[in-house]
């Protein structure tokens, strides 16, 4: 039988399951509004085919599956996985429900109207805000029914396929414009005293980042979040909080068709941003220990990095308690290269750039309009859209082989430095000098170089990749590295290796293609 999809953790690593094999998800994410509108997704489908996707991640809405209170219609939900399965295409489902990037902006009418069964967050100078408060309100028990709905109706339609392989719980929450809810019930929570468990919970995680934040104990005054985290008791109050209801909603989930679930993260831009600039009581870096606690029941807190530093991001999100989910980055010329550093480096479960339909296409999907700033995220152009497109492909061709890697160190990611031309890497015995073709310019004539090297066997390197020489050395004083042989290929039906040519005497050098390419070298040493 066909096991449900799964993330699995042993030891050292998670995997995650489709249909009884292993998986990664080499995906994009629609524009929020693309859902609506059946016409327009004929494009995206289209464009995820182009691509190489296996899955497509979508929104769906609350306001347009309850528009009338206890009302439930799913119909939207039915069209999309029966186009998906027309496409051969799997899906991630993103529901958008009290919570949207820091506001409410999804709920349905009767939510948004009905200021005393759902009140607002209130800021300090006692405003309402575009966003639902969690206290004193129905919100929370009216967001189960109808996520419970959903997953009753996905599991009735698809327990047997499979075209729906997980879910994202809200979109980037937290409170934005206000460093928390200064509601009268907020107000009376924030002066009660933290939670034992919280407490116990962060201070049995030896290298917590929240320890950092945490302030000397007085024990003789009260343990409330004031005197226990100091000038951050705003965001950690609002972090607990937030998991707390999400894991609710996860709950849901879980107790009737266990989908791996997630929640993913607006990050702050710089050091100097303050909570509010970014929605407050997200799971950014600093709150993760908190939101791993209170969202327990959560497969994973999933960052969107959109930030240039992808490497610190990824690397703070894949941890012994986090696989690293990217369910949203940059659709530009780093979008290609920093899939190879996810898979390969951080053995991501899932690569996603934002704005999969408008790949390759360098306008507004809003306006039309030229993207004429080259450091936006959204540049795009047919050339990222080509070695996405191969890299996806080649990738996807070789899922079993790359987590067979995965928790391992039989296999390293990178990418080029905006600033260098070279890097230096070791991967078991050998010592790897890479040195890249082109300097990462600005008028985007290069894609930045990448790859992925994978130890297979004891004396044999897969290197994949693009843009890139390689030397190499071994460890072991006093003995040089030469080749057996290396053949230039790829491989096909999720790992058999189909060899294309040869490359011998003058040719037998670690010279990758401008293009995504495979190349696996057989060595000895004497
Ligand atoms: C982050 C949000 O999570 C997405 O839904 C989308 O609005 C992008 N920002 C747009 O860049």
């Amino acid at each position: 039988m066909k096991e449900l999809p799964v993330i699995k953790k042993n030891n050292t690593n998670f995997s995650f399951w489709v249909n009884n094999r292993p998986f990664i998800i080499l995906g994009g994410e629609v524009h929020n509004s693309a859902c609506t509108s059946p016409k327009y997704m004929i494009n995206v489908w289209k464009k995820a085919k182009d691509l190489n996707c296996n899955t497509v991640l979508m929104p769906i809405y609350w306001e347009q599956v309850e528009e009338r209170e206890g009302f439930y219609d799913f119909t939207v939900v039915n069209r999309l996985v029966l186009e998906a399965r027309k496409n051969n295409l799997k899906v991630v489902f993103l529901w958008f429900g009290a919570w949207k990037n820091g506001l409410s902006t999804y709920v349905p009418i009767w939510i948004k109207t009905d200021l005393e069964r759902f009140p607002r967050v209130v800021n300090e100078s006692g405003e309402k805000l575009k966003i639902l408060s969690m206290f004193e309100s129905e919100i929370l028990r009216k967001e189960c029914i109808v996520f419970e709905k959903l997953i009753e109706f996905i599991k009735k339609i698809d327990k047997t396929e499979h075209t729906v392989l997980a879910m994202q719980i809200e979109n980037e929450v937290g409170v934005l414009n206000t460093l928390r809810d200064y509601s009268a019930k907020a107000e009376q929570e924030f002066k009660k005293e933290v939670p034992n468990q919280l407490l116990e919970y962060l201070n049995s995680i030896k290298d917590s980042s929240i320890k950092k934040l945490v302030c000397e104990i007085d024990e003789s005054i009260p343990k409330n979040w004031s005197n226990i985290f100091g000038h951050n008791a705003d965001e950690v109050f609002m972090a607990w909080h937030y998991s707390k209801y999400i894991n609710e909603l996860a709950k849901c989930c879980k107790n009737n068709y266990p989908l791996p679930i997630f929640t993913n993260v607006w990050l702050k831009a710089t050091q100097d941003e303050k909570p509010g600039d970014y929605p407050a009581g997200g799971a950014i870096p600093e709150m993760l220990d908190v939101w791993k606690f209170g969202a327990c029941e959560l497969d994973a807190i999933a960052p969107d990095i959109y930030l240039f530093d992808f490497e610190k991001i990824a690397g703070l999100y894949a941890r012994k308690d986090n696989p690293l989910i990217i369910p949203e980055t940059r659709r530009d010329k780093w979008s290609v290269a920093n899939l190879y550093l996810a898979i390969g480096k951080f053995h991501s479960l899932c690569y996603s750039p934002f704005g999969l339909e408008s790949i390759g296409e360098n306008k507004s999907f809003m306006t039309q309009l030229i993207h004429t700033d080259n450091n936006d995220k959204n540049v795009s152009n047919p050339m990222i859209k080509d070695y996405l497109a191969l890299s996806y492909e080649l990738l996807g061709n070789m899922v079993s082989i790359l987590t067979d890697c995965y928790g391992t160190d039989k296999m390293t990611g990178f990418v080029q430095d905006e600033k260098e031309k070279n890097c230096k890497l070791k991967i078991g015995k050998y010592i790897i000098d890479i040195e890249f073709y082109h300097s990462v310019d600005e008028e985007n004539k290069f894609i930045p170089g990448a790859g992925i090297i994978i130890q297979i066997r004891e004396n044999e390197l897969i290197f994949v990749g693009y843009g890139y020489k390689a030397n190499l050395g071994t460890i072991n004083t006093g003995m040089q590295l030469d080749f057996l042989s290396l053949e230039k290929g790829r491989f096909v039906n999720n790992g058999i290796w189909e060899k294309y040519m040869d490359l011998n005497g003058d040719e037998q050098y670690i010279k990758m293609e401008e293009k995504p390419t495979v190349l696996w070298a057989k060595y000895y040493e004497f």
